[in-house]
C-alpha cells in the first residue's frame, strides 16, 4: 500500500479554515490556496533523491547535493486544480505542467474528460496530480485512469494530492490506485447528497474563480 498523509502541519490547518470560511472573498481564497499547495509541495518532495554535485563555493570546491531522479510535472484536474499550480511551483519551478479537463455530471456524479495535454515525455516523469478537493474519488481515479491507460504512466510515479476530503473518496481511490501516494492538508467527516464534502469549503472552481 502507498503513502497515505494528511499534512496538518499548524500553518495548513490556520490557512485551511480561511479558505473554509465562507466570508473570505474570492482573492484571499485563491492567495490562501496557492500558500496552502506551496506547503503541500514542500512535503509531498521530502522523498525526492538526491546526488552528489561538485561546486566551488567562493572559497573552496566541495561536494554538495542536488535533486537528481525523474524530472516532474504538476497535473492539475481542471478546473479546480488550477488553484494550486503557482502555489506548487513557486517551490519546484522547472516542473512541467500538464492538464486533464473533468468535469462532473452532477446526476451520476462521475466524471467525464474533455481536454488533455501533457509534457511528450510524460511516462518518464514523477507526476503529482492535483485537485483541492477528493470527494468521491470518481474525477481522481477517472484522471489516473487516462495517466495509467493512455500515457503508459506507471501508479508508482504518481503521487495524488489535494486539500480537503472526504473518507468515501480516500476509500474509492485506494481501492483502485492502492500504489499511488495520497496526500491531502484535511480528512473530512463525510459526502453530503450532492457530494459536496462536509464540512468541506464549498465549490473549489467557483471559489477560486468566483463563479457563484
Ligand atoms: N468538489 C468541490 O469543489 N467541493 C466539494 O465539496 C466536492 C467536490
Amino acid at each position: 500500500m502507498a503513502k497515505f498523509q494528511v499534512v496538518d502541519h499548524p500553518l495548513i490547518q490556520h490557512k485551511l479554515t480561511i479558505i473554509r470560511d465562507k466570508n473570505t472573498s474570492t482573492k484571499q481564497f485563491r492567495e490562501v490556496t496557492n500558500e496552502i499547495a506551496m506547503l503541500m509541495a514542500y512535503e509531498i518532495t521530502r522523498d525526492l533523491p538526491l546526488e552528489d554535485v561538485e561546486i566551488e563555493t567562493p572559497l573552496v570546491k566541495s561536494v554538495q547535493k542536488q535533486i537528481a531522479g525523474k524530472k516532474l510535472a504538476i497535473i492539475p484536474i481542471l478546473r479546480a486544480g488550477l488553484g494550486m499550480v503557482d502555489g506548487m511551483v513557486d517551490l519546484i519551478p522547472a516542473a512541467r505542467i500538464g492538464h486533464i479537463g473533468l468535469y462532473r455530471d452532477e446526476d451520476t456524479l462521475e466524471a467525464v474528460e474533455y481536454f488533455a495535454k501533457f509534457p511528450q515525455d510524460i511516462s518518464e516523469r514523477r507526476l503529482f496530480v492535483v485537485d483541492p478537493m477528493l470527494a468521491t474519488g470518481s474525477s481522481a481515479i477517472a484522471a489516473l485512469d487516462l495517466l495509467t491507460s493512455k500515457y503508459n504512466v506507471q501508479p508508482e510515479n504518481i503521487t495524488f494530492v489535494c486539500l480537503v476530503s472526504a473518507p468515501e473518496g480516500v476509500k474509492a481511490f485506494q481501492e483502485t490506485y492502492p500504489d499511488v501516494d495520497l496526500y491531502t492538508a484535511a480528512l473530512d467527516e463525510r459526502l453530503n447528497e450532492h457530494g459536496y464534502i462536509l464540512p468541506g469549503l464549498g465549490d473549489a472552481g467557483d471559489r477560486i474563480f468566483g463563479t457563484k
